[in-house]
């Protein structure tokens, strides 16, 4: 179900599910906004889909009960998405989803970010999930910031989780939200 957010310049954001169609612009923004910024865990050159897979992808997941992948679209192009996923049918892991998020830089401290996290919490819910997980680079303030605002909790650290290819190693912070 599509939802509407006012940004403060008054251009109007819609969360949406993304849709097959969106398999080209999906391909895009994930290589523009991975040379944005290294806080995601992919570089451009590895964002190796052609469209014809990437909407095979995209409807796998529309047809997964216990995933959901969204986009945010001002003036019709994307600005952002996010996603759960679950960890799978097994009675022991079913309960707990992963979380992701991100947005164009341009984007950036409007509030979607918010706005997804709080779409993102319901569906959740609505899933069934009692309880949402994510890992974020140790250096990434304004994302641990979002995270702490939407309820979620520091729950450890997972030294040397990334390696860049500037040689320098960084940390993840593991965060959790009982739902
Ligand atoms: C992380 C990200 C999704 C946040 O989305 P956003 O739309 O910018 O976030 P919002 O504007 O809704 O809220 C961010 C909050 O952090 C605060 N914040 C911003 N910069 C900050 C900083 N450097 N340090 C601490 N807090 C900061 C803001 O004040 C805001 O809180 P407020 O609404 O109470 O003022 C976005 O910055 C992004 O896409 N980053 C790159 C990709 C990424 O890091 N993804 C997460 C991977 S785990």
């Amino acid at each position: 179900m599509p939802r509407e957010i006012t940004l403060p310049d008054g251009r109007v954001c819609i969360l949406r599910p993304t849709a097959p169609e969106d398999a080209g612009a999906l391909i895009r923004y994930m290589k523009e906004t991975s040379g944005e910024t290294d806080f995601l865990l992919r570089y451009p050159d590895e964002v190796a889909y052609t469209e014809e897979e990437e909407r095979m992808i995209l409807g796998r997941i529309l047809d997964d009960p216990s995933s959901v992948m969204m986009v945010a679209t001002v003036d019709g192009e994307i600005a952002g998405n996010c996603s759960i996923s679950g960890h799978g049918a097994r009675r022991k892991v079913r309960h707990r989803c992963n979380v992701a998020i991100a947005l164009y830089r341009s984007y950036w401290h409007m509030g979607i970010g918010t706005a997804m996290m709080a779409y993102l919490t319901e569906l959740a819910k609505k899933i069934g999930f009692t309880r949402m997980d994510l890992e974020v680079v140790a250096e990434n303030a304004r994302a641990r910031a979002l995270y702490a605002k939407c309820g979620f909790v520091e729950s450890g650290r997972l030294h040397h989780a990334i390696c860049l290819d500037d040689g320098t190693y960084h940390d993840f912070i593991l965060m959790y939200r009982e739902l």
